[in-house]
């Protein structure tokens, strides 16, 4: 590996000769680590260049860190860290200085007691690990997704890679998942009323914020994703947990004092149950006659490899009472923190 030029710099103030002040700066940038053994320092003509000097006073100062096996050089191809350069002293690490915050009375909200299930970092050599949500690596469609990063990363895009989107998102991917992801689940929205989110958690998690204090009620299916438990209860709302059926959520369960309720009808998290048509209809009448509203977790809609996924909930929605969460993390992958909300212009305003 080069060492940027960059790196170097003559101390204005320091005292010594010109070739003197080089042989310090490098000698220092190895005992000080910053310079590792067999690293390729720059050409006397480019250091010259860089500092400005004569390039006879560089090519005298690497001659003597040579003779002091600081550097070897390797014939026509130049200068290198040496094998053999002196090794940077073991410091000991300094003892940390004494915290002076009390984080008990700092901390305003805890959130690290969360009932998220562990993942043991070798789960893939387990014979049944009951993981989901991973990527395949050699399903992944590698060289688009090179093509696309080439892409974005180019010059014709760096206007819409560096924009500061603060009131707006990105207009090509909001264009995207409005004509060509949405319009699968049956749903027609406008720019104005899609979010992108850091995936489906954080629009749970903005949806809470928005809709839900502590006097009003969030129904959640039972069981249900975890970290949708966890976000509801930080929010401090209050929570009524309704057992699912084999077909998922069953509307006549649901509390009538409940405010926001949140649903996986695509594929119920985790028991996997699809929702049939009539009950997502019997759903909305039961969230029209409490006025109540509805999130709709479709997380991993584009994974119906069976059979084609059921129409959304949102799309047989008339009043604009589903809120529809949608996420990038089951089709592309979950590192990516990708996922959007839909629902009226108003709410995604707040959310926003
Ligand atoms: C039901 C449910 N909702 C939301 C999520 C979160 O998805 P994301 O990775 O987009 O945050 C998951 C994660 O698998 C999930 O199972």
């Amino acid at each position: 590996m080069p060492i940027p030029i960059e790196t170097f710099f003559l101390d204005p103030d320091a005292e010594g000769t010109l070739q003197g002040r080089i042989q310090q700066m490098i000698a220092e940038g190895i005992l000080s680590g910053r310079f590792q053994k067999n690293e390729k320092l720059p050409s006397t003509r480019r250091l010259a260049t860089h500092l400005g000097i004569s390039r006879i006073t560089v090519t005298l100062a690497y001659t003597e860190l040579l003779a002091n096996e600081y550097l070897t050089s390797k014939g026509r191809s130049g200068y290198y860290v040496s094998p053999e350069a002196p090794e940077p002293p073991q410091f000991k690490p300094l003892p940390k200085s004494e915290e002076k915050v009390d984080w008990t009375r700092a901390i305003a909200k805890h959130y690290s007691e969360t009932s998220t299930f562990e993942k043991p970092e070798d789960w893939a050599r387990y014979k049944f690990p009951f993981i989901y949500g991973q990527t395949d690596p050699s399903l992944f469609d590698h060289a688009n997704w090179r093509a696309c990063a080439m892409k974005a990363l180019g010059a014709k895009d760096f206007p819409s890679l560096t924009a500061d989107y603060f009131d707006r998102d990105d207009p090509e991917l909001i264009e995207f998942i409005a004509r060509q992801t949405l319009p699968r689940r049956g749903i027609i929205a406008g720019p104005d009323e899609i979010l992108v989110t850091l995936g489906a958690q954080n629009a749970l998690w903005l949806s809470t914020q928005v809709l839900l204090n502590q006097r009003r009620k969030a129904v959640i299916e039972n069981p249900c994703y975890p970290a949708l438990r966890d976000i509801l209860y930080q929010s401090r709302c209050h929570i009524s947990a309704v057992d699912v059926d084999d077909y998922g959520l069953p509307p006549h369960r649901i509390p009538n004092d409940s405010s926001v309720i949140f649903t996986t009808p695509s594929h119920q998290c985790p028991t996997t149950a699809t929702m049939p048509l009539q009950r997502r209809k019997a759903l909305l009448s039961k969230a029209q006659a409490l006025d109540a509203l509805i999130i709709e977790d479709d997380y991993e809609f584009e994974m119906s490899f069976l059979t084609p996924p059921s129409p959304a909930l949102k799309s047989l929605d008339e009043d604009g009472r589903v809120i529809y969460v949608g996420s990038f993390s089951k089709s592309l992958f979950p590192g990516l923190r990708l996922g959007y909300l839909v629902g009226s212009a108003a709410f995604i305003r707040e959310a926003r």
